[in-house]
């Protein structure tokens, strides 16, 4: 299939601030001159923000990234994974057209889409909600026929099933992913001889499904905010405590502006609470000079950086002076989490024995 460019393109491309956050963190990642080794995670954040890739934004990120314009071209036009063209705001859906698929109905799939969303692939319906078009093989075949629609698999489908589920996702609600014929997970017809416990009742999903349930982000698009999905404890302000003062000036430099960004600056203390703070080198990534700067920042505990919003921790990565985006890089807050709550991970059970200088 020939992948072109939209014919429609928009003037320009901007991340969000709080996806120039991210991408930032993801650029330092890589060494110096390896910068073009982030351009596949900046392309899908960036298709993730509109919902389809641009020629403004592919050369916007390949002018982030020191890439030749063409470099990133080619990048977006190989993948399938991007989306040239604009595609539906509820749902683009992928119906999978490969062997196992074909012959168990997936011909009917594409006839419901041609009826309900558009008679061609990547044409939008008339109210802009769908978009669909056929796949390669998603790896699903035990369940044919199958689609993909937003983060999750619509498996074991009928026709009848699948327009329901567009009438489903057009009226706002997120049909339930997974086996749609009553089967648990891939299990034979004849079923299961071993391995039965879901049928006592004891699992109601099997567990791609209990994880796409407990999220409800099948149709979500990726902004930051799914951190909070799945580790709620990050967007929680830690305890206030006596000792708390009002946040004082930074001594670091900002390197964006309020305007520039959504990047939150967090409470800071004057001092460690009882004159003690914690030894934030069990942290992993958190060296003596990254301390310093840190306590320069007003922050002196573990349960300051397992509290942090997703703006804070951007704002903290952007103000790491010479290490920005540590934070986000190394996983600060998973690891202060399990430090605050008087926990040890491995690193710090490595400080603690004197492994680490
Ligand atoms: S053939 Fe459809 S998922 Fe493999």
């Amino acid at each position: 299939m020939l992948r072109r460019l939209y014919h429609e393109q928009p003037s320009h491309f901007e991340f969000t601030p709080a996806n120039l956050a991210w991408a930032k963190g993801q650029i330092s990642k890589y060494p110096e001159g390896r910068q073009a080794s982030a351009v596949i995670p900046l392309l899908w954040r960036a298709q993730e923000q509109e919902g389809w890739l641009s020629r403004p934004a592919i050369e916007h990120i390949a002018d982030m990234l020191g890439m030749a314009h063409i470099r990133a071209l080619e990048v977006a036009t190989f993948y399938f994974m991007f989306q040239l063209q604009p595609v539906g705001s509820v749902a683009h859906i992928q119906i999978c057209g490969t062997t196992s698929c074909m012959i168990c109905g997936s011909g009917e799939l594409i006839a419901v889409c041609k009826e309900k969303i558009a008679p061609a692939p990547h044409a939008l319906s008339a109210d802009g909600k769908f978009s669909w078009e056929e796949v390669e093989c998603l790896g699903s075949c035990a369940n044919a026929p199958m689609a993909q629609i937003g983060k999750d698999y619509y498996e074991d489908l009928t026709a009848a099933r699948l327009a329901e589920i567009i009438d489903e996702l057009a009226a706002g609600r997120v049909p339930q992913p997974g086996p749609q014929n009553g089967r648990y997970a891939c299990e034979p017809a004849t079923g299961l001889t071993s391995l039965k416990d879901h049928e006592k009742g004891r699992m109601a999903y099997n567990a791609s499904v209990a994880a796409a349930v407990a999220l409800q982000d099948t149709v979500k698009r990726i902004d930051g905010t799914e951190v909070l999905l799945i580790t709620p404890w990050l967007g929680k302000a830690p305890a206030k405590a006596p000792e708390e003062a009002a946040p004082k000036e930074s001594t670091a430099p900002a390197t964006q502006s309020a305007a520039q960004s959504a990047a939150q600056k967090p409470k800071a203390l004057s001092g460690a609470r009882g004159g003690q703070a914690d030894d934030l080198k069990k942290i992993k990534g958190v060296g003596p000079k990254l301390e310093a700067l840190l306590h320069s920042l007003g922050v002196y505990h573990f349960d300051q950086i397992a509290g942090w919003t997703p703006e804070e921790l951007a704002w903290i990565d952007d103000n790491l002076t010479g290490f920005n985006g540590r934070a986000s890089r190394d996983e600060w807050q998973a690891q202060a989490k399990t430090l605050a709550a008087g926990g040890e991970t491995e690193f710090s059970a490595r400080v603690d024995k004197g492994d680490v200088y």
